[in-house]
C-alpha cells in the first residue's frame, strides 16, 4: 500500500521567504582554484586542511565555522580524466571526521566513507586514477552520525573533472564557468549557524548562502556561460529558474553531460545533486536566479539566490549545439539483477538502520543492476557510491527532461517508486564497504544508509556479510 503523505499539521506549512529582502550587494565569492604539486611520476598532489574559523557570513556579524584551506568551504578541485592524483587530507579539526569523493569512481578504501576516518590531529593520503567522464563532483565528510553538523558548519567543496567533452563548454573559470554551491541556513541573532533537527527533514533554513556569500551579486563578461549548480544544503531542495522566466541549457547532471543539452526553465535539485547549466546572455541584462515553491516538503519556500549582471560588452562564444557527451547512456543489460529497497516511515532502508559492521548488499565489481527504491515515508533521495546511473522511470512514468543524464543521486517523492539502472565501479575489494543512502542529513546521519561491497564477479558468496569491529580504523591514516 503507497502512503500519501501531507504536511499539514506538523507545522512546517508556512512559505519560507527571502523575496524581496535581497539588495544583491555581495560580490559572489568563486571559490579558488587549488594549485597541486607534480609529483616526480606525474602524481597531481593536493593538499587539503580541515580546521576551524571564523566567517563573517551576514553583514557585520562573526559565526563559528568550518572550512577546508579556509574558514567556511573549500577549493576548488579541478583535474582531468587520466590524472593521478593524491591527497593529504590534514583533520585540524578538535574532532574526527573524514573526506568523502561524491560521484567519484575509485578504490573503496579511497572513497572517504564512515570506515576512511581521520582522527583529530592525522592526515589520510588517498590517491588514485581519475577515470570516468567529465562531471561536476564534490567533497564533503562523511563521519557516521556526524554529516549534517560538518556539512553545515561549512566542510565542502567541489571537484570538477574534465575531459574532451567538456571542453567545448565554457570552461574559463570563475569568468564564464562557475560554481554555484547553494546552502540554506538558520542564524542566530547575533549571526551564528544554528540548526533545527525538529522537523521531518532536518534543517530547512530562512537564508540562502551562494558559494558562503550572503545577498550575492555577480557580473558577467560573456555571452554564454555555464554554472555548476551543487545543492551543498543538508535538506532543502531548490526549483531553480530565472527571474524573467528565460529558458536555459541543462547539459548535464551529477555523473556527466548529457548527449545533447535540453533546453528548460526549470530544474529541481535535492542534497547532494549537481546540474551544469548553460545561460544566454544579452549586454546590461540583470536577471535573479530563483528557486521556487514546490510541493515535496523540503521544497517549501521561495527564494532570490543570485542577481546576475551581464556588462555592457560580452564577449561572443559560440552556441551551445549539437553533441555534448560522446558517452552512450547507461542500459539495461538483459539480464540485469534486480534489488529491492524500501524506504520506510522510520527512515530505515530495507527496515535496518545503517550498522558499520553489517554488509547490506554484495555486487559484482563493473556490471550494470537495476535498483528499484520503494519509498512509503517522507520524501526522500538515494545516492549510491561508485556508482553512476539513469533514472529508467519514477512511478512507472520517464523522468522529468532535467534528469535523464547520467545521475549518482536521485530525489525520491513519497509514495513514489523510482527505478534506476546502475553501473557500479570496477575496483574490488572484499574488505571496504561502499554506502549508499538518503542524502538529507539527518536521515543519513540516523542510519537512513547502508553498505555494499564490489566484489571480484563470481566471487560474491565468499565474502563475510559481517566486518570485524576494528575495521572502523583506518589503516591509511598516518600518525604524525
Ligand atoms: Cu555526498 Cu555518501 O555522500
Ligand atoms: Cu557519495
Ligand atoms: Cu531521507
Amino acid at each position: 500500500m503507497i502512503f500519501v503523505l501531507t504536511l499539514a499539521g506538523c507545522g512546517k506549512e508556512e512559505i519560507v521567504s527571502n523575496v524581496g529582502k535581497l539588495e544583491f550587494v555581495q560580490p559572489l565569492k568563486i571559490p579558488e582554484l587549488i594549485e597541486p604539486t607534480i609529483e616526480p611520476d606525474g602524481t597531481k598532489n593536493f593538499i587539503l586542511t580541515m580546521q576551524d574559523g571564523k566567517t563573517e557570513l551576514l553583514p557585520d556579524k562573526i559565526a563559528d565555522t568550518r572550512g577546508i584551506n579556509g574558514s567556511y568551504l573549500g577549493p576548488t578541485i579541478r583535474v582531468s580524466r587520466g590524472d593521478k592524483v593524491s591527497f593529504n587530507v590534514v583533520n585540524q579539526l578538535n574532532e574526527d571526521s573524514t573526506l568523502h569523493w561524491h560521484g567519484m569512481l575509485l578504490p573503496a578504501v579511497m572513497d572517504g566513507g564512515p570506515h576512511q576516518m581521520i582522527k583529530a590531529g592525522e592526515m589520510w593520503t588517498p590517491h588514485w586514477t581519475i577515470d570516468q567522464p567529465s562531471a561536476t563532483t564534490w567533497y564533503h565528510p562523511h563521519l557516521h552520525g556526524k554529516t549534517a553538523e560538518h556539512v553545515y558548519s561549512g566542510l565542502a567543496g567541489m571537484f570538477i573533472i574534465d575531459d574532451e567533452d567538456s571542453k567545448k563548454l565554457p570552461s574559463n573559470y570563475g569568468v564564464d564557468d562557475i560554481p554555484l554551491i547553494i546552502q540554506d541556513k538558520l542564524f542566530t541573532e547575533d549571526g551564528q549557524l544554528t540548526m533545527d533537527d525538529e522537523g521531518i527533514f532536518g534543517t530547512l533554513g530562512d537564508e540562502i548562502l551562494v558559494n558562503g556569500t550572503y545577498d550575492p551579486y555577480l557580473e558577467v563578461t560573456a555571452n554564454q556561460v555555464r554554472f555548476r549548480l551543487l545543492n551543498g544544503s543538508n535538506a532543502r531542495a531548490y526549483n531553480f529558474g530565472f527571474s524573467d522566466e528565460r529558458s536555459f541549457q541543462l547539459v548535464g547532471n551529477d555523473a556527466g553531460l548529457l548527449n545533447e543539452p535540453v533546453t528548460v526553465e526549470r530544474i529541481m535539485l535535492s542534497p547532494g545533486e549537481r546540474a551544469e547549466i548553460v545561460v544566454e546572455f544579452e549586454p546590461g541584462d540583470e536577471i535573479i536566479l530563483h528557486s521556487y515553491k514546490g510541493n515535496a516538503g523540503l521544497d517549501n519556500g521561495e527564494f532570490e539566490l543570485l542577481k546576475i549582471v551581464a556588462a555592457s560588452e560580452l564577449t561572443d562564444s559560440a552556441p551551445i549545439e549539437g553533441q555534448l557527451s560522446t558517452v552512450p547512456p547507461i542500459e539495461v543489460p538483459e539480464d540485469a539483477r534486480v534489488r529491492q529497497f524500501k524506504l520506510t516511515m522510520e527512515n530505515k532502508i530495507n527496515d535496518k538502520l545503517m550498522d558499520m559492521y553489517r554488509i547490506d548488499e554484495v555486487v559484482p565489481a563493473g556490471t550494470t543492476e537495476i535498483w528499484e527504491i520503494n519509498n512509503f515515508g517522507w520524501s526522500h533521495n538515494f545516492h549510491i557510491h561508485n556508482a553512476a546511473f539513469r533514472v529508467l522511470d519514477i512511478n512507472g512514468k520517464e523522468p522529468s527532461v532535467y534528469e535523464r543524464g547520467r545521475k549518482d543521486t536521485v530525489f525520491v517523492p513519497n509514495g513514489a517508486k523510482v527505478r534506476i539502472v546502475v553501473e557500479f565501479g570496477d575496483y574490488a575489494d572484499p574488505d571496504f564497504p561502499l554506502m549508499y543512502h538518503c542524502h538529507l542529513l539527518l536521515h543519513e546521519d540516523q542510519g537512513m544508509m547502508g553498505q555494499f561491497l564490489l566484489v571480484e564477479p563470481g566471487t560474491e558468496s565468499d565474502v563475510p556479510t559481517t566486518l570485524p569491529n576494528n575495521s572502523g580504523d583506518n589503516e591509511h591514516s598516518d600518525h604524525h
